[in-house]
């Protein structure tokens, strides 16, 4: 009988690893792991004399994601926040710096910011892709320079996974103008293209200066923890690894000299195994949730929910890493609260999620000094009150994805 080809053997795990969720709980995003990637990491503590960090699969690791997004270098950390932080410090972000950014994403990437005791700015989503608004980015890039302040750097999010060329063309262009660097939060964006056609992977370096990837267990592939940064700027990559490392430098065969105040950022080889051996499944994980994603619009499109429920970044679907399946719902017209809808869903076995309540209504954020929101936030307070993301993940299948609009449909309140 004919060998399978590896690509067959991968798909091969995919399926198996299928289970179904009939009379299960299904969550909203699970890690997909197979039996050879658990092998993968018991290697390393089973070697005689084992590496556990900073050792072979930490260099493998980088190349892998480097090679797979066309950058020249990787340079990966005990998470994507650790990653956001190194990149912002090497872009010389410093003490009320200015960094602008989207409201609508996980607080980690204003976090990053002030981590650096820098303030972000907000500015709005654009409705299409829920990335950062290239006009409003412009609107509150005059505002900071009508308050005399220079912009250091612009951070957009790839919500979901989706990056759009055009609006990234457009926030390169910001950002030559304005003389800083384009930092993307690109955490859920791994495998990702801002243009399948013309072969550009989402950190290739086409627009941004840095892209960063989150390999936390429910993003598009997982390291358990992790995260990793892409440059094709040597410089950058010199200072993140450094930083990463406490600030040391290798100085000669003897010693390394620490040069200026770093941080522990660093990844175990254990968390660099399972990211190699994951990095292989990259495409085919990718395809999986695209199919899932697809079948979703589908059943979307010809249900009596048309009129109240809208799935979000459609216009993505070819190129997205497909990380989320985000819908905005008019509640009014479903007939009952997101909480209520929410809570329902739980009790019947299927569990939701909101990406993201806005960063500037937490708690921390609304104290004086810690964010500035000069311009209209719109869009984001509108996504954010309609917003609800349903399950997707690889090892779904296409009856979980009927089951979940089926018990939506029966949820909506008729008035
Ligand atoms: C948009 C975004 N940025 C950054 C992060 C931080 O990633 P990590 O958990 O790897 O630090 C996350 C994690 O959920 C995220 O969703």
């Amino acid at each position: 009988m004919k060998e399978k080809t590896c690509q067959e053997k991968i798909c091969q795990e995919i399926t198996c690893e299928e289970i179904t969720y009939k009379d299960r709980p299904l969550p909203y995003a699970r890690a997909s792991i197979t039996q050879a990637e658990r092998d993968a990491v018991l290697k390393v503590l089973s070697e005689p004399n084992p590496t556990l960090t900073q050792g072979e699969r930490l260099v493998e690791f980088e190349r892998s994601v480097a090679q797979s997004v066309g950058a020249a270098h990787a340079v990966a950390c005990a998470n994507a926040t650790a990653a956001l932080h190194l990149a912002l410090v090497a872009a010389d972000v410093k003490k009320d710096d200015h960094v602008i950014t989207q409201s609508v994403s996980f607080c980690a990437t204003a976090n990053a910011v002030r981590h650096c005791n820098a303030v972000p700015v907000f500015a709005d989503i654009d409705e299409g892709t829920l990335g950062l608004s290239p006009c409003s980015a412009r609107e509150a890039a005059e505002w900071v320079r009508n308050a005399e302040q220079p912009v250091k750097a612009i951070v957009p999010v790839l919500m979901g996974g989706g990056a759009d060329a055009c609006n990234a063309a457009a926030l390169f262009r910001l950002k030559r103008k304005l003389n800083c660097l384009l930092i993307e939060d690109a955490a859920h964006a791994l495998g990702g293209y801002y243009e399948p056609e013309q072969q550009q992977p989402i950190g290739c370096g086409r627009y941004a200066d840095v892209s960063v990837f989150s390999f936390h267990p429910i993003k598009p592939i997982t390291s358990a923890e992790g995260g990793v940064a892409v440059t094709n700027s040597e410089r950058l990559a010199e200072r993140m690894r450094c930083l990463r490392n406490h600030g040391r430098e290798k100085r000669g065969y003897e010693h390394d000299e620490m040069i200026e105040l770093g941080f522990n950022y660093r990844l175990s080889e254990l968390h660099a195994a399972l990211g190699v051996a994951q990095m292989k499944r990259l495409q085919p994980l990718r395809e999986k949730r695209r199919a899932l994603a697809e079948h979703y619009d589908a059943l979307f499109d010809r249900s009596p929910l048309i009129d109240c429920l809208r799935p979000l970044q459609r216009g993505l679907r070819r190129h997205s890493a497909h990380h989320l399946y985000i819908v905005a719902l008019d509640w009014q017209a479903f007939g009952m609260s997101r909480r209520s809808c929410m809570l329902a869903l739980q009790r019947r076995g299927i569990q939701t999620q909101v990406h993201y309540i806005p960063i500037h209504h937490h708690p921390y954020y609304r104290r004086r000094g810690v964010c500035e929101k000069p311009v209209s936030l719109a869009n984001s307070e509108r996504y954010a009150e309609q917003t609800l993301s349903l399950p997707l993940f690889a090892a779904m299948r296409k009856s979980d994805v009927e089951r979940v609009v089926a018990t939506l449909e029966g949820l909506r309140q008729v008035p």
